[in-house]
């Protein structure tokens, strides 16, 4: 087990822990606003108004300023940046994929985040982009295996992240993570998922994350690197990400960008601000847009951190709600590639469902990809315990008259059939559903039908049901259990 980091609450993959650092317990799942040492836009003590926890910042920038290095060696970390709570320092590796190299080696960038008392030091990793040749992504991960190796004689009692890289290949990416995992880290981050957030390939980004977590286990504190899209958040922390770091809301806001969890506006186009941050509540768009470059950047910057931990809040409730995959389905039709990450993100159900709650308050049906949560899974697996014999009878009236049966069953879409003992229980029983499914949904529920008369072939079937059940659906019913049409 981690022994510093700890999971106090559960939804989906998503959970509520606590990171222990030597500056202080961080509750996850947070947010990082990354500080550049050399500009600073708002001042790190203050981010903490905002609702940051924990800060990040970039150890080989300081090592290359001559004056910050200094600061950073006499008087430590938390002094030259005037915060002191805890902070993660990267390594220079994204430089390294900017510029093709460093002036400096992994033994060296982890010795100095030691040396300048960083909470958590990130090794020189390589970040492998998105859709390199196969070889190339091997080769690059296995110079980062062995510097992560290396990193661990280096760290002292500093606190180390392990990297996951792998690029856009599943298989090295679960290998890595489980090769990560066995060395043992404090933290594994999943590195180089920038290029594809910037070109919204969520899809390929959750099987990233995913198949990084099959490598991991549920105890490690999984942080998604580079991430801090108000909009993506609680995607990402439903598959299982405790921390993010972000650049955008300043560099967004230098950009005249304004982040909410529906998108991104240009403020030049904001005529109304969608927004009750303090901010927002003081300034007109206009005022915001023509204030000068200084001001106008400070100004989007604050609303934009303030916009990023009020969805952080918000996922943290649901989770603690079970409502997370409600806001989840919410969150994912902001955009259409958002969308498809949603519907990736089902395709994994059956592997979510194991790290699933058993009780949660109401479930909503909120779309077709409802039909495909982890509890209409679990559900059906769980039915598969039951034995049904002599005459079954399958409802979707309580008032049927059951005499004669030696089971009865009811049925509702999404979930199929369920005892009638589950009425008053999660899922089936607090589910709020629509009447006129679409055509997705509809086959779901029918092949979970389907496949529980299916299973049962000591038992004989009478399905029994109202008006809403289409005749081409009822045709199909009738090849296994005898149809009675309750109208
Ligand atoms: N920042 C964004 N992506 C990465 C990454 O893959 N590695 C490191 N060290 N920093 C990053
Ligand atoms: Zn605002």
């Amino acid at each position: 087990m981690s022994d510093v980091f700890e999971i106090v609450d559960k939804d989906l993959m998503g959970r509520i822990g606590r990171l222990y650092t030597p500056h202080g317990v961080v509750e996850t799942p947070t947010v990082m606003p990354v500080i550049n040492p050399n500009l600073r836009l708002i001042e790190p003590a203050e981010l903490k108004k905002y609702g940051a926890q924990m800060l990040i910042t970039n150890s080989y920038i300081i090592y290359r300023t001559e004056r910050l290095k200094q600061a950073a060696l006499e008087g430590g970390l938390h002094k030259l940046l005037g915060f002191d709570g805890p902070i993660m320092t990267d390594s220079g590796s994204f430089q390294l994929s900017v510029y093709g190299s460093v002036e400096i080696d992994n033994p060296g960038i982890v010795s100095f985040e030691r040396d300048i008392g960083t909470d958590i030091g990130v090794p020189l990793d390589i970040p492998t982009p998105p859709d390199v040749p196969y070889g190339q992504a091997r080769e690059e991960l296995e110079t980062t295996l062995a510097r992560m190796a290396e990193a661990k004689s280096y760290a002292g009692k500093m606190l180390l992240a392990g990297p996951v890289q792998g690029s856009t290949f599943l298989d090295l990416r679960e290998e890595a993570a489980r090769r990560a995992y066995e060395t043992g880290f404090d933290v594994y981050p999943l590195g180089a998922v920038v290029p594809l957030m910037e070109s919204y390939r969520y899809a390929d980004l959750v099987d990233i994350i995913v198949h990084s977590k099959m490598g991991l286990r549920p105890d490690a504190a999984v942080h998604l690197f580079g991430a801090g899209h108000p909009m993506m958040l609680a995607l990402a922390v439903a598959l299982g990400c405790d921390l993010f770091d972000s650049a955008a809301y300043a560099l967004y806001a230098k950009d005249g960008r304004y982040m909410t969890v529906d998108g991104t506006y240009h403020i030049g186009r904001l005529q109304h601000l969608p927004c009750a941050c303090p901010v927002c509540t003081a300034h007109s768009a206009r005022a915001i847009a023509e204030a000068d470059e200084t001001t106008r950047t400070r100004l989007l910057a604050e609303h934009n951190l303030y916009a990023t931990f009020a969805e952080i809040r918000l996922i943290k409730q649901s989770i603690l709600d079970g409502d997370l995959m409600e806001l989840v389905e919410r969150r994912c039709r902001a955009h259409p590639r958002m969308l498809s990450g949603l519907k990736r993100m089902m395709d994994y159900a059956p592997y979510i469902e194991k790290f699933d709650r058993a009780s949660k308050s109401t479930f909503f049906y909120l779309g077709p990809e409802s039909a495909r949560r982890p509890e209409v899974l679990r559900h059906n697996r769980l039915l598969q315990n039951l034995t049904v014999t002599g005459n079954a009878l399958i409802t979707t009236r309580k008032d049927t008259d059951t005499a004669g049966f030696d089971h009865v069953f009811g049925v509702r879409m999404p979930f199929g059939v369920f005892p009638e003992e589950l009425n008053e229980t999660y899922p089936v029983g607090h589910s709020e559903t629509i009447s006129d499914f679409g055509p997705e949904a509809r086959d779901l529920t029918l092949g979970h039908v389907l496949s529980f008369i299916r299973s049962r072939p000591g038992a004989a079937f009478t399905f029994a049901c109202d008006r809403k059940w289409e005749s081409s659906v009822l045709e199909e019913i009738a090849k296994v259990a005898q149809v009675k049409k309750l109208y």
